[in-house]
């Protein structure tokens, strides 16, 4: 297999608070391909985000804390770059989008001029991206970012695109900022998008327009992406790949056919038990029982155990590592589900 895009090994990760340090990050272990969209899934404070945050290397130490894992991008590892270095991949191959494009957009400016912005700042390294050559002068390269900027909106189906470039965000509605942040997150043409909760501030059906249009920009750029969410019905909507996030460690992962259709790992099933369904009354919410582990003092052995019912005297010792299944997606528990239909 070719060199992955991004590979994590073994990332250790702990935060110091107020209570004491927790080892939020055990062990992450995933490789991403281009063309291929990872959702990482898991219950709040699993360390989605602080996944997504490292490889976008936006975790701050202290009070974070890093082990002898690595992040390879294209084999170079991330955890290694000094803070110069780092600044020059951000937007240029590694494209960010968060949660709340309040937070992301700045109100005191247009839009042309944040996404004018970033083009300029990935032009440095990647001056092929404003499609000039060598040496063009500084009032060239603005007029080419700002084409560029008109063209990006357009691509995100921002309505008559480039009347709208010199609007201020709060000009635009919820779903349109949204759009607005996958173009500036994209205008960079970086080779891997991080997307933490892009659409869980939306409405569902802009949500699902949202995913739509990720899906085909991934197509058109070749990108590899992991898309955080909480929610497995985005990850069936949009995602190639899945990693199930438990308490800071990956359970499981494979194709998302095959780990919605068939989860091995009990903590997989009973997510995918919490979903809503149509019949669940609006608002509510089937929860899994029991609570997450405290991360400062883990209880040895698979995190998990304390809520599984199918967990053994072996659980509450040994942590399991990742093995790959007959169905070629991976587990890491001890006693994992049967197959079914076998
Ligand atoms: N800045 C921080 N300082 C201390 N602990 C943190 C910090 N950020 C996150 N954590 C802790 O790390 C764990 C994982 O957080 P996070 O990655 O945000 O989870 P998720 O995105 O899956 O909801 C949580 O227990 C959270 O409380
Ligand atoms: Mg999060």
């Amino acid at each position: 297999m070719n060199l992955p895009l991004l590979e994590i090994r073994d990332l250790h990760l702990w935060m110091r608070s107020f209570e004491g340090e927790a080892h939020v990050l055990n062990g992450i272990d995933l490789q991403v391909q281009r063309g291929e969209v990872w959702g990482v899934v898991g219950e709040t404070g699993c360390g989605k985000s602080l996944t997504g945050l490292s490889v976008s290397r936006l975790v701050p130490t202290p009070p974070g804390r890093y082990g002898s894992g690595q992040i390879l991008l294209d084999g170079q590892d991330l955890l290694a770059l000094d803070e110069s270095a780092v600044r020059s991949l951000r937007g240029r191959r590694i494209g960010m989008i968060f949660q709340d494009p309040t937070t992301n957009l700045n109100p005191s400016f247009r839009v042309s001029e944040q996404l004018i912005d970033v083009a300029l700042v990935a032009a440095q390294h990647s001056p092929e991206i404003l499609g000039l050559q060598k040496g063009a002068s500084q009032r060239a390269k603005r007029a080419a970012a700002r084409a560029l900027a008109g063209q990006m909106l357009v691509k995100v189906r921002i309505p008559n695109a480039l009347d709208r470039l010199d609007d201020y965000p709060h000009q635009f509605s919820g779903g349109m900022r949204q759009r607005v942040l996958i173009a500036m997150a994209l205008i960079g043409r970086p080779d891997l998008l991080v997307a933490d909760e892009p659409t869980t501030a939306l409405d569902v059906s802009v949500q699902a327009q949202i995913l739509i249009l990720l899906k085909e920009m991934v197509q058109e750029f070749n990108m590899g992406v992991l898309l955080i969410t909480h929610n497995l019905g985005v990850v069936a909507q949009t995602c190639s790949h899945v990693a199930v996030m438990y308490a800071g460690a990956i359970v499981e992962r494979g194709l998302v056919a095959e780990v919605l259709a068939r989860p091995r790992h009990p903590y997989t099933r009973a997510l995918l038990g919490a979903m809503p369904t149509r019949e669940t009354p609006r608002g509510g919410l089937v929860g899994i029982p029991g609570t997450v582990p405290d991360l400062i003092a883990p209880p040895p052995g698979c995190r998990f155990a304390p809520r599984c019912g199918r967990a053994s005297a072996t659980c509450l010792e040994r942590s399991p590592r990742l093995v790959a299944l007959d169905t070629g997606h991976e587990v890491a528990c001890v006693h994992p589900l049967p197959r079914e239909g076998v």
